[in-house]
């Protein structure tokens, strides 16, 4: 069974076919960071535009890469939320005509449960119960999956989620967007014993996440090294701090999140026991994170591909597949761009 996979919900206009939700027959990604980078974020209706002019050309690329016509499609995934609306809004209008036009049953999906998808795309799935640490740039969580479609949200940030706060504290540290990338290779030229950070104390009942106290943490660090009053605009600290004093920040910076990050999911794997652990979003990507928690967990956990980490059609798509299998279509004239859906 193949599925066309449509993903719009923030910067990164994406469609794929995947078949039986493993096999990746194509998969297209056409990214807005540059157009955003001048803004150092993401503008919203600039977003939107840009979906507006790529979705039918990436939609096309993505049957003509897998050498498919319509006729081999079996349905159509979309991207229902959470993200940006007027991102969303493209995506889904667009599947919601395609499957009209072409006939196709329709599926509306959740963005954050679909990264964890990533990990299906391989000949060697992960078993059930899986636990998912869902780490992207407007989520984070850990969630217990029973077996496809059926989960239950262990813990969730009260605050800022990881891939936020890389991004903010790159910003802070004049490293551009998206930061995490630029974290992850500012950080590898320092020492990430340089500064001591604080983790957030949240006591042991909870496996919630809190980033906001470290964000200020390496601001006031960073105030203090580049001697500029607390009142002082963020934007230009970076250009006081040294090239070292940067790299030590970002690498005491990432160390501290990642350890924050394992620490949960240790907790989390020693009270529920799973089969398979796996970890899923933007983050995932982040080098020190994968080394952590291969040193520090007692089983070996799965890594979906770089480019299956960030913001992708595949994992859309193979996610779709789960849908189909439990016959959960929705109306293509009533499918509704949801920009704060949640996991529940
Ligand atoms: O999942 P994603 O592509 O988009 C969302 O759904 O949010 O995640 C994007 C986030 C951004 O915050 C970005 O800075 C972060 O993932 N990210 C990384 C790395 N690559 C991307 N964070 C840390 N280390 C990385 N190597
Ligand atoms: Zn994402």
């Amino acid at each position: 069974m193949n599925i066309l996979g449509i993903e719009t919900s923030c910067d990164e206009t994406a469609a794929a076919v995947v078949k039986d939700g493993r096999s990746i027959l194509s998969n297209i990604v056409a990214s807005q960071i540059d157009l955003h980078a001048q803004f150092g974020g993401v503008v919203p209706e600039v977003a939107a535009r840009s979906h507006i002019e790529m979705i039918l050309p990436v939609v096309q690329q993505a049957l003509d890469e897998g050498q498919l016509t319509w006729g081999d499609i079996d349905g159509i995934a979309v991207t229902a939320g959470p993200g940006l609306l007027g991102s969303l809004l493209i995506g889904t209008l667009t599947a919601r005509a395609l499957a009209i036009v072409k006939q196709k049953p329709l599926y509306g999906l959740d963005h954050v449960e679909a990264h964890v998808y990533a990990n299906f795309l391989s000949q060697t799935p992960p078993n059930f119960p899986l636990l998912a640490l869902i780490v992207s740039g407007g989520h984070t969580q850990l969630v217990l999956f029973q077996d496809h479609l059926k989960y239950r949200v262990l813990g969730l940030t009260r605050d800022d989620a990881a891939g936020e706060a890389f991004d903010k504290v790159a910003k802070l540290l004049g490293l551009g967007y998206p930061g995490g990338p630029a974290i992850a290779e500012t950080a590898a030229r320092g020492s990430s014993r340089a500064y001591k950070l604080p983790k957030a104390q949240m006591g042991p009942s909870t496996l919630d996440f809190s980033f906001s106290g470290l964000k200020t943490a390496v601001l006031r660090q960073a105030q203090h090294l580049a001697e500029v009053t607390l009142d002082s605009p963020s934007s230009e600290i970076a250009a006081s701090l040294s090239e070292a004093q940067v790299a030590d920040l970002a690498a005491s910076f990432q160390q501290t999140i990642v350890d924050t990050l394992v620490d949960k999911v240790l907790a989390a794997l020693t009270k529920y026991q799973p089969k398979s652990v796996v970890i899923a979003g933007g983050v995932a990507a982040n080098q020190l994170l994968r080394a952590e928690l291969a040193r520090r967990l007692p089983l070996s956990i799965t890594y979906a591909p770089m480019n299956l980490c960030t913001d992708n059609a595949a994992m859309i798509a193979a996610l779709g597949y789960h849908f189909a299998q439990a016959g959960q279509t929705v109306d293509p004239y009533k499918l509704r761009a949801d920009s704060s859906l949640m996991m529940a």
